[in-house]
């Protein structure tokens, strides 16, 4: 086994920039010299592949525990055939979501937080977990006319709230999405590049 990379995951409503940011961050410290792997949830196998086919642009939105059980399906295989490699192969993992988004989505229709963190248990921590902050309001602005069955005001407030549950407790580290995508970026490379040199991470 090779040395140990650095995973961090970027969070955040639907339209918030979250995708744009997360590869961003990837480029940037690339150019910075740092072994970089970009990836997202739902994953690109099989059953990522499945849930945006079933559940997210389906005809109406399916129950949520299906929802819950399939992201956490996905999420055991993505760590273990993605995320895990990576970081054995000492480099940096950056996943445009992750687990913290079956809690505020699944959470938000109304499962049970615990329940939705056994049934994830196999889902290592990340070193640093990124929450994106911009309100409801302006994301549900943004978003496409061929929107996703998540992507509503209502339920978007409810995931904004369980969001920032993580945030209070310290899991999630907020950054102000409601600037420049500039300005953001800078906010989030300045924190990932912080924790980085605090643990002596480093370049290949
Ligand atoms: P995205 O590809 O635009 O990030 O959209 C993925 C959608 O899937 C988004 O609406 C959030 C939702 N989702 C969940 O409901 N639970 C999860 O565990 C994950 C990873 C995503």
């Amino acid at each position: 086994m090779g040395r140990r990379g650095f995973f961090i995951c970027v969070e955040g409503l639907d339209g918030c920039g979250k995708t744009i940011q997360t590869k961003t961050l990837v480029e940037r410290l690339r150019k910075k010299g740092y072994d970089v792997v970009y990836t997202a949830e739902p994953s690109h196998g099989k059953i990522g592949d499945f849930i945006r086919e079933y559940c997210l642009h389906g005809e109406k939105r399916v129950s949520s525990i299906v929802e819950a059980l399939l992201f956490a399906a996905d999420r055991f295989e993505h760590v273990k055939k993605e995320i895990i490699q990576a970081l054995n192969e000492g480099k940096i993992v950056v996943s445009d979501r992750y687990v913290y988004s079956s809690s505020a989505y699944q959470g938000a229709a109304g499962l049970d937080l615990k329940w939705i963190e056994i049934i994830n248990e196999h889902a290592m921590r990340p070193d640093l977990a990124v929450f994106i902050d911009v309100e409801p309001e302006t994301v549900i602005q943004r978003l496409k006319p061929e929107k996703s069955v998540m992507e509503n005001l209502e339920t978007q407030r409810k995931v904004r709230e369980v969001y920032m549950k993580f945030v209070e407790n310290g899991e999630l580290t907020k950054i102000n999405g409601n600037r420049s995508k500039r300005e953001v970026a800078d906010d989030i490379l300045t924190v990932v590049l912080r924790l980085l040199e605090k643990g002596r991470f480093m370049k290949p």
